[in-house]
């Protein structure tokens, strides 16, 4: 009896000079910084589209991306090399200041609220604000919530407002017990009560907004870190101008907004305010 025969798997070798062909295409499109020493999680996460496609190495691979010749591909190249990194509730700080500094002014203007989740990955962070948007303003504030992202991939996830049971983790019981439905599997889904308030949308952020604005308050969190000090400046300002008067611009707490010429105040680490707004 003979053995089968193993098929090799493709050539997953990635060159110095690819690898800075893959930093720049990845640059020029998102503005992500991929920094030295990444090779082996580049060569992981587009090993997957290699063997997807079927392709002999990763070296074709990077040639036909940069060239152009894969048509529909160059999304998923974005995809894989974003970082999706998130989770309900994270940063609760953020959302404390909304509930205890932030919400009872809505309430008490009764106006339409329009919030912005900008860089949401799977969905956690809008799905976060809509529950306290519906625990802690009273049902006669309009609230609507824009969530973008630049990956299509985590954008589908977000849509199906699915999470397993390890995700659901971050919520707190009365919130899970309240918006979400368990499901067979332990996982959880969100109630219309949540979904109805949260629209996604395809955005990168280094390109054209189409929307008008302004937002009352603009969550950017934990995405500018992969940004140079050029872009982060451009997009806060950019940000700034789409706030509404008294409007509020939370980013990470690791990125620091120090250096910046943004014209926002600051009340808090990692919260801005644009002026004005009768606050
Ligand atoms: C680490 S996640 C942060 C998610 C969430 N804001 C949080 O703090 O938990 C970063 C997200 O930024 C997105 N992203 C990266 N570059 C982007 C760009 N140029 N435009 C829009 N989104 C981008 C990634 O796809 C990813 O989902």
């Amino acid at each position: 009896m003979t053995a089968p025969a193993l098929t090799a798997g493709p050539d997953l070798h990635l060159s110095p000079t690819e690898y800075r062909t893959v930093a720049e295409l990845l640059y020029g499109h998102s503005g992500i910084r991929l920094r030295e020493g990444k090779e082996a999680l580049v060569i992981s996460r587009l090993g997957h589209r290699v063997r997807a496609l079927r392709l002999p190495s990763l070296s074709a691979y990077v040639a036909a991306i940069a060239k152009q010749e894969l048509p529909g591909e160059f999304a998923h190249f974005i995809d894989v090399l974003t970082t999706n990194k998130t989770g309900f509730f994270r940063e609760d700080a953020h959302f404390d200041f909304l509930i205890e500094e932030v919400f009872p002014r809505f309430a008490a203007e009764g106006r339409e609220v329009k919030i912005w989740s900008a860089a949401c990955s799977s969905g956690e962070e809008p799905y976060t604000l809509a529950m306290v948007v519906r625990e802690h303003l009273p049902s006669s504030v309009r609230v609507r919530i824009l969530a973008t992202d630049i990956s299509h991939r985590i954008l589908a996830s977000a849509q199906a407002a699915r999470y397993t049971a390890a995700q659901a983790e971050g919520i707190p019981a009365p919130y899970r017990q309240k918006y979400w439905t368990r499901l067979p599997d332990g996982g959880i889904e969100a109630k219309p009560e949540l979904t109805s308030l949260v629209r996604f949308a395809h955005l990168n952020l280094t390109e054209a907004w189409p929307m008008k604005g302004p937002f009352d308050v603009i969550f950017c969190r934990n995405v500018m870190i992969y940004f140079d000090r050029d872009l982060q400046s451009k997009l806060v300002q950019r940000f700034g101008a789409l706030l509404a008067p008294g409007g509020i611009l939370a980013v990470g707490h690791a990125e620091s907004l120090t250096g910046i010429t943004h014209g926002l105040e600051q009340l808090q680490p990692a919260v801005y305010r644009r002026a004005g707004g009768g606050w």
